[in-house]
């Protein structure tokens, strides 16, 4: 049997627990009380056999925004030739083969004007050959095709919307051959929403073709001063936007981490298999975070068990910023078949530990993800020391732990041990922490 690789300080305790001992606490009850929810038919999300993990894939707004000059920017501009680029990268530099699936376009795709006989028209100068043939080029990579829409009169950018064209907008995306359909908010009555965006998901349904269904309803909702209903949301989503677009900045993916944390006890118990929230695209890669920034973002996006989207020039992107959109035990993380958004357990002078109950399971133990953010700017690497058991990690069995990041394999360890770690300013560290599954020997 593996001991313990890492020696354990017994020193000081830098930043100290307390508030965790409440979630250790109810940590067995939160157990029961997911298995109840799973046997129970109290509300019922949405059943249309998709996002039983959150979807992965790529998605154009963050990084390519409404740039429709074709002609002085001919390799950055929202067009097929952009679209067909990022699929070929999806399967060529290895994003498939980790889980990233969905190509995704998002506003500034249309004509300005609707046909005459009302259907919705790609731009004809950017997308010459039509969606149809978009998505059939798509799907023939082994990936999937994701459009977007507006639930008002107009999308953001000022494009038709779908108001008085549910129907046959739906019936057009089912041709194409769509896979994916993100309903922006824009030009739209945050109070019509409920029934509106429920509605489109019938219609949707009605066309007989599976497309996950990408909602903006809360987001807008919140925003003009509605508490929104999230049981009716899951009901009819497979997942929603909460909160502000990220934009290209530490300070934006910060604001949403708060956001999130903040307001976890209203939304995190939303999410789960088929229904989650999502706290907008990945940025890493681009201009905004330094790699430290990078790796917070995508353990605490998994942490979350959010979509992961990336919005990222896959022909320029760096390989570090590759490593980390590609790290298997990360993204196992966020598409554990359990589906528990995780939460923030600790919050205290710029220190944070995220925690999301995993798989496998053992006599009434999750397995656990841990990550330990360092929100300070100090300059200098903050330590962090807590025993697994003020984590909440309470088997007697022992947990086997190891660094998702770093190659550091911690051995099991007993529950009262020790763990301590050095966090980056504005960076993380991330564990998975596995139930360990007979008694432990030898420890100390
Ligand atoms: C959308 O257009 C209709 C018809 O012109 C109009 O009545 C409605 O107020 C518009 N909605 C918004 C949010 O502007
Ligand atoms: C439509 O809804 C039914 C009932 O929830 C579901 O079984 C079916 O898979 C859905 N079909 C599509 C195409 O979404
Ligand atoms: C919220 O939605 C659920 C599920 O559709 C519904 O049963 C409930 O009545 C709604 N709550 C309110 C306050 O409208």
């Amino acid at each position: 049997m593996r001991r313990m690789a890492a020696k354990v300080n017994h020193c000081c305790i830098p930043y100290i627990i307390a508030s965790i001992r409440d979630y250790t606490n109810c940590h067995s009850m939160r157990f029961i009380i997911a298995l109840l929810l799973l046997t129970s038919s109290y509300v019922s999300p949405l059943n249309n056999g998709l996002a039983l993990t959150p979807p992965m894939g790529w998605l154009s707004w963050e990084r390519f925004r409404c740039n429709t000059d074709c002609e002085n920017d001919p390799e950055n501009c929202i067009s097929e030739h952009l679209f067909k680029t990022m699929a070929d990268l999806l399967i060529t530099d290895g994003y498939a083969s980790v889980g990233y699936e969905y190509i995704n376009i998002d506003d500034c795709w249309l004509e300005k004007k609707r046909s005459l006989n009302g259907h919705l028209v790609p731009d004809k100068l950017r997308f010459p050959s039509g969606m149809k043939s978009l998505a059939n080029y798509v799907h023939s990579r082994g990936l999937k095709f994701g459009i977007y829409e507006d639930f008002g009169n107009y999308t953001c950018a000022g494009y038709p919307g779908i108001i008085g064209h549910q129907i046959s907008d739906a019936n057009q995306f089912a041709e194409w051959g769509v896979d994916y359909v993100k309903l922006d908010g824009c030009y739209a009555f945050p109070e019509d929403m409920d029934k509106g965006y429920s509605d489109f998901q019938t219609v949707l349904n009605n066309t007989g073709r599976p497309m996950v269904f990408s909602c903006s309803w809360p987001v807008y909702q919140i925003y003009a001063g509605i508490q929104p209903n999230f049981s009716k949301v899951m009901e009819h989503c497979n997942m929603w936007r909460n909160f502000d677009d990220v934009q290209d900045s530490w300070a934006s993916v910060e604001s949403i981490i708060d956001y999130y944390g903040d307001n976890q006890d209203h939304i995190a118990q939303f999410a789960g298999p088929g229904h989650w929230n999502d706290p907008d695209m990945l940025i890493i890669g681009n201009f905004g975070l330094s790699y430290d920034q990078a790796k917070t973002q995508f353990a605490i996006w998994s942490i979350m068990a959010a979509p992961l989207l990336m919005s990222v020039d896959l022909r320029t992107i760096r390989p570090e910023f590759k490593a980390i959109l590609q790290n298997r035990k990360i993204i196992s993380v966020d598409q554990d078949p359990l589906g528990i958004q995780g939460r923030r357990i600790y919050k205290h002078k710029g220190i944070e530990i995220w925690s999301k109950p995993i798989t496998p399971t053992q006599d009434l133990h999750y397995s656990y993800a841990i990550a330990f953010v360092n929100r300070r700017t100090d300059g200098t690497p903050s330590d962090i020391a807590v025993t697994l058991k003020e984590l909440g990690l309470v088997s007697t069995h022992g947990y086997r732990v190891q660094d998702l990041y770093e190659n550091v394999d911690y051995g099991v360890l007993h529950s009262n041990t020790k763990i301590k770690v050095k966090v980056n300013p504005s960076g993380v560290v991330m564990l998975r922490a596995e139930v360990h599954n007979h008694a432990l020997l030898h420890i100390s």
